[in-house]
C-alpha cells in the first residue's frame, strides 16, 4: 500500500528511484511521483495512473540531474488518484518534498491550523500537511531530521514519511509509525524504502527500523554507514534509537520476472521450490520436527488450551485449513478469524491461548492490530510470515518464516502454499511436544509433506487443458466454486483469485450449503468448479460431494471437477476433469489450489486484464 523510495549516493537519483519504484509498484499504482535535489533547488514530477505515465512525463519534461531524491507509487486513501493528489507533496516555497504511506488521522485539524497561518494547500490529501509542517519546523531549527521529529510528534495515525529539503542536498530523512520502512546501505549510497525489493539489486545490507523512529541518511557524513554515507537513527524525541542490521537472503533475480510475462506466472512456477524451501532445515535426521526459531518454550506450548488463527485475504484461507490441521493433529480447539473482525468482538483470550498471525507481507494493518490486541490480553502470538524484519514478526513472540522469496504479483500464490506448509509444521510441532501424536506418526506426515513439492511440480506440468478451459470461459459473468472440509477454503481461494484477477462474479461455497440457498443460482451453462475430497480417507465426504455434483449438473451447471488420480466415481458427472495427485486428505490444498491459480491467471489474461496489478488492489494493505 504505497511504495516509497529515498536515495542518496553517487548515481542519478532519478534513475535509482524510478528503478526502485518499479519494484514497489505492486504496493499501489494509482499515481506516482519523484523529487530530486539539484542545483541548489528541488525539482519534482508526478502523474496519475501507472508509473509508465510518469516515465512518459519525464521524457517530455526531464528533471535536472541530482544524486539525492525520493519517489512514491500510490494506493489512494485521502483524495482520488489525480495528478494533484499524487506524491511528493511540496511546501509553498517548493523547498521541501515529502512522500507518505499510511493515514494521518488528525490531518483535518492540522490543515485548518496551517490555513490560518497562511499556508495554501492544493490537494485533498492528508499528506500535504506534513510538507507544510516540515517547512515551518525546518525554518526554526535548520535541520531536516529534527524538523521530522518535531512534526511526527504532532501526528496521529499510521505513517511512513520520507522527505528531502533543498537546503540539505545530501540528506534524506525518514520516519515510521505502524507502517514499513527499511534502510539499505550500499557502497557510498543508501536507500530508504517500504520494502527491500526496491534496492535489492544494489545492496543486500539492510537496517530494520523500530516503531516511532526517525532515520537520517547523509552523504559523506560520519557514523555507522558504508564509506561516504552515514545512517543515524533516533526516536521521535532525538534519543539514539536501536536498529538491527541484517543481510537480505533474497537473490536480486528473485525480484525480476525472469523471462515470464507476469510475476504471477513466475510465482506460480516457483511453488515447488517455495514449498521445499519452507521445509528446509526444519526436519532432523530422524524425521522429527525441529523448529528452533520458535522462541516459545515447549513448556508454554504444552499449556496451550486454545489456538486462534488471524489473517486476511488469501492468508485467511490458509488459516481456515490450519484450523482443520491443528484440531485433527493436536485435539486443541482452534478457531480462525478474519483479522479485521477479531478485536472488535471482544475475543476470549488468556495466557494459554496461542494466536497464529499469518501474513505474507508482515505489514497488514488489520492483522497487526489483531495481534497487538491478543498480546495485550496476555496471549502468545506466533507469526507465520514471508518478510524478514517486517512489523508483524517483530511484534510477535515468535515467528516461523515461510521461505517463498519475494512475492510481487498482487494475487498471492506461492506465499499461500508456503503458509499452508508452515501451518502444518506448527500443528505437527504442537502435536509432537504435547505427545498428541506418536513420533512415527509425525514422521509419516513430515515425509508426506516432503514429497509434496514433487507433486506440485507434476500438477504444473499438466496445466495446458486448464488454460484452454479458462480461455473458453472468458465471456462468462459468473463462476461458482464448491468444496468440503479442506476443499471449502480452497473453493473460497479459487473464487477470490477470480474476483481479484478476472473481475468476475465468483463465489465459493461449502458444497453442503448448496441446498440451503446457493443452488438457486444454478442455471444452464453456469460454470461450477468442484474440489473433490479423496475417495480414500473421509470417503463419506467424497460420496456426498459426488451427489452435489449430480444435483447441480441436473440443473444445467457446467461442471469443472478437480479430483485425485484414480477417482473414477466423478468421471460420469464431470464436463471437465482436472486431475491432481493423490495426497493425504489434509495436505490436498497444496495441490488442488494450483489449477485454480492457473485458471484465474489465464482467464484474466484472456479478458485483457493486468494480471500483476489488478484494479483497486494493493498487495500490502497498511491501513485498517
Ligand atoms: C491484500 C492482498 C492479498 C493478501 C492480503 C493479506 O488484500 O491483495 O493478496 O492475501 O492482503 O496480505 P498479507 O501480506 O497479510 O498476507
Amino acid at each position: 500500500m504505497c511504495g516509497i523510495v529515498g536515495y542518496v549516493g553517487g548515481q542519478s537519483a532519478l534513475d535509482v528511484v524510478i528503478a526502485g519504484l518499479k519494484r514497489l509498484e505492486y504496493r499501489g499504482y494509482d499515481s506516482s511521483g519523484v523529487a530530486v535535489l539539484a542545483d541548489g533547488g528541488l525539482a519534482a514530477a508526478k502523474k496519475a495512473g501507472k508509473l509508465v505515465n510518469l516515465e512518459k512525463e519525464l521524457v517530455g519534461r526531464p528533471l535536472p540531474a541530482g544524486a539525492t531524491g525520493i519517489g512514491h507509487t500510490r494506493w489512494a486513501t485521502h483524495g482520488g488518484p489525480t495528478d494533484a493528489n499524487a506524491h511528493p507533496h511540496l511546501d509553498n516555497a517548493g523547498r521541501v518534498a515529502v512522500v507518505h504511506n499510511g493515514i494521518i488521522e488528525n490531518f483535518a485539524g492540522l490543515r485548518a491550523e496551517l490555513a490560518e497561518r497562511g499556508h495554501e494547500l492544493g490537494s485533498e490529501t492528508d499528506t500535504e500537511v506534513v510538507a507544510h509542517l516540515l517547512a515551518e519546523s525546518f525554518s526554526s531549527c535548520g535541520d531536516l531530521a529534527e524538523a521530522m521529529r518535531l512534526v511526527c510528534r504532532q501526528l496521529d495515525g499510521a505513517f511512513t514519511l520520507v522527505a528531502v529539503h533543498a537546503d540539505e542536498p545530501d540528506v534524506v530523512v525518514g520516519a515510521r509509525r505502524n507502517s514499513p520502512l527499511v534502510v539499505g546501505v550500499g557502497e557510498g549510497e543508501a536507500f530508504l524504502a517500504s520494502d527491500v525489493a526496491a534496492f535489492i539489486s544494489r545492496t543486500r545490507s539492510a537496517i530494520e527500523l523500530g516503531q516511532d523512529q526517525v532515520v537520517e541518511v547523509r552523504r559523506d557524513g560520519e557514523g555507522g554507514g558504508a564509506a561516504g554515507v552515514s545512517v543515524s537513527v533516533t526516536d521521535f524525541y532525538g534519543a539514539p534509537g536501536e536498529a538491527r542490521s541484517y543481510r537480505i537472503d533474497w537473490d536480486a533475480s528473485a525480484a525480476e520476472k525472469g523471462g515470464y510475462d507476469y510475476f504471477m506466472l513466475k510465482e506460480i512456477a516457483e511453488q515447488p521450490k517455495a514449498v521445499a524451501d519452507t521445509l528446509l532445515g526444519r526436519i532432523d535426521a530422524g524425521g522429527a520436527l525441529r523448529l528452533d526459531e520458535l522462541r516459545i518454550p515447549d513448556s508454554v506450548l504444552r499449556e496451550v488450551d486454545k489456538v486462534v488463527v488471524v489473517a486476511c485475504g488469501t492468508a485467511f484461507h490458509a488459516g481456515m485449513i490450519a484450523k482443520l490441521a491443528v484440531e485433527h493433529w493436536t485435539r486443541i480447539p482452534c478457531e480462525t478469524e478474519l483479522a479485521s473482525e477479531f478485536r472488535y468482538r471482544d475475543p476470549i483470550l488468556d495466557a494459554r491461548t496461542l494466536v497464529i498471525a499469518i501474513s505474507q507481507s508482515g505489514e497488514t494493518m488489520d492483522t497487526l492490530m489483531a495481534l497487538r490486541h491478543a498480546r495485550e490480553q496476555g496471549a502468545k502470538v506466533l507469526a507465520v510470515c514471508n518478510t524478514n524484519g517486517s512489523t508483524i514478526p517483530r511484534e510477535s513472540d515468535a515467528v516461523l518464516y515461510t521461505h517463498a522469496g519475494p512475492e510481487i504479483a498482487v494475487a498471492s500464490t506461492k506465499a499461500f502454499l508456503t503458509q499452508l506448509v508452515a501451518c502444518y509444521l506448527v500443528a505437527l510441532y504442537l502435536a509432537q511436544v504435547r505427545g498428541a501424536k506418536w513420533g512415527d506418526e509425525v514422521r509419516d506426515v513430515v515425509r508426506e509433506l516432503s514429497e509434496i513439492s514433487g507433486e506440485v511440480e507434476r500438477v504444473l506440468e499438466t496445466m495446458e487443458p486448464v488454460r484452454e478451459l479458462a480461455r473458453s470461459l472468458a465471456g462468462k459473468r459468473t463462476v461458482l466454486f464448491l468444496g468440503r472440509h479442506v476443499g471449502y477454503p480452497v473453493a473460497l481461494e479459487g473464487a477470490l483469485k477470480l474476483k481479484e484477477l478476472a473481475y468476475m462474479h465468483a463465489e465459493g461455497f461449502a458444497a453442503g450449503e448448496l441446498k440451503h440457498g446457493p443452488i438457486a443460482l444454478i442455471e444452464d451453462g453456469l460454470p461450477v468448479v468442484v474440489v473433490v475430497p479423496s475417495p480414500r480417507g473421509r470417503s463419506v465426504l467424497h460420496d456426498k460431494i459426488v451427489s452435489n455434483i449430480q444435483e447441480i449438473r441436473a440443473r444445467g451447471a457446467r461442471t469443472i471437477v478437480i479430483a485425485e488420480e484414480g477417482d473414477e466415481a466423478v468421471v460420469p458427472y464431470a464436463d471437465h476433469l482436472i486431475r491432481i495427485p493423490a495426497t493425504p486428505t489434509l495436505l490436498q490444498p497444496l495441490v488442488s489450489t494450483v489449477p485454480l491459480q492457473v485458471f484465474a491467471c489465464e482467464l484474466a489474461t484472456a479478458r485483457g486484464n493486468e494480471v500483476d496489478q489488478p484494479r483497486n488492489l494493493a498487495k500490502s494493505v497498511t491501513v485498517e
